[in-house]
């Protein structure tokens, strides 16, 4: 599958979106080392911190499903990631994103989303 076309993926299920309160509609879709793709979409809350990223619901239905960190090759997204998000990416060890940034197409590793990132590593 091609970054256009998992990015097509992502556009198509923007549409399920839950934002009642900023309309800004958000898809992503993942595509597993195994070929499978896994959607998510932004889920708002009308308490606004609470509410959930495309990302982080695609990644978590990831997890549902059994995949885990480093099972995921390409993650594109409707729109730039958040601060969140890009911690989120480098969690789950994606190797590259694709997503929208004002009409154009990007393409970057989470090492350049999210320079000298927080890791498991500073746990230890
Ligand atoms: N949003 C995402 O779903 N992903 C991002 O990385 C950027 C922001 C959502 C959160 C909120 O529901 C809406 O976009 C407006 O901020």
């Amino acid at each position: 599958m091609t970054d256009e076309e998992l990015l097509a993926r992502a556009d198509a299920i923007a549409v399920r979106a839950y934002a009642p309160y900023s309309g800004f509609h958000v898809g992503c879709a993942v595509l597993t080392r195994d070929g499978a793709v896994v959607e998510g979409v932004n889920v708002e809350n009308a308490a606004y911190p609470i509410g959930v990223c495309a990302e982080q619901a695609a990644f978590s239905r990831a997890i549902v499903k059994g995949y885990r960190p480093g099972d995921f090759t390409v993650a594109a997204t409707t729109a730039s990631p958040c601060g969140s998000c890009r911690q989120w990416l480098a969690e789950m060890k994606v190797e590259r994103v694709v997503f929208r940034n004002g009409g154009r197409i990007v393409r970057m590793t989470v090492d350049e989303l999210l320079p000298e990132q927080f890791d498991a590593g500073d746990l230890a």
